[in-house]
């Protein structure tokens, strides 16, 4: 069974009260419920952390060295400048995936740049809730065609 790590950013914990004309009225314990329920069906185990402080998330980033197979991170603003969070994720040696739920590229100029996106798989951004649902799905079929390849 695959392990998945998801990681909630700064802010993140204020879904569905937060600007809802950018982010929506889901909440964040929604996300994670239809998360689970979908790795339910596609035979893997998620584990969800939130956090506002940087330090913490790469903190939980090292502790899934061997605990997780991969990781979905949402990083909230530190997209955009968070080399620490960027070096973190580097250095383990795990399947990540970048997700957002608005279209960073299609809102201020200082959110189109991502210093975390050179280091992951990929990036899924702008379809709200959905773009966790992809990135589940995404990590799971690559970790099948990465234990195929094994
Ligand atoms: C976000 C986009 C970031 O620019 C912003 O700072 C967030 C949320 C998103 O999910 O769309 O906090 O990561």
């Amino acid at each position: 069974m695959f392990r998945i790590l998801v990681l909630h950013g700064p802010n993140l914990n204020l879904l569905g009260e937060r600007e809802t004309n950018v982010y929506g009225a889901v909440t964040l314990e929604e996300i994670n419920k239809q998360l689970t329920e979908q790795a339910e069906e596609l035979g893997a185990s998620v584990e969800f952390f939130q956090s506002n402080h940087e330090g913490e998330l790469i903190d939980k980033i090292h502790q899934a060295r061997d605990r997780f197979d991969a990781i979905i991170i949402n990083p909230g603003a530190l997209t955009h400048y968070s080399y620490a969070l960027r070096d973190a994720l580097s250095a383990v040696s795990l399947l990540v995936i970048e997700v957002h739920l608005s279209n960073i590229y299609a809102r201020e100029e200082w959110r189109h740049r991502s210093v975390i996106a050179p280091v992951v798989q990929g990036q899924i951004s702008g379809f709200g809730p959905l773009s966790y649902s992809l990135a589940l799905t995404a990590a799971c079929e690559l970790l099948k065609e990465g234990a195929k390849q094994r």
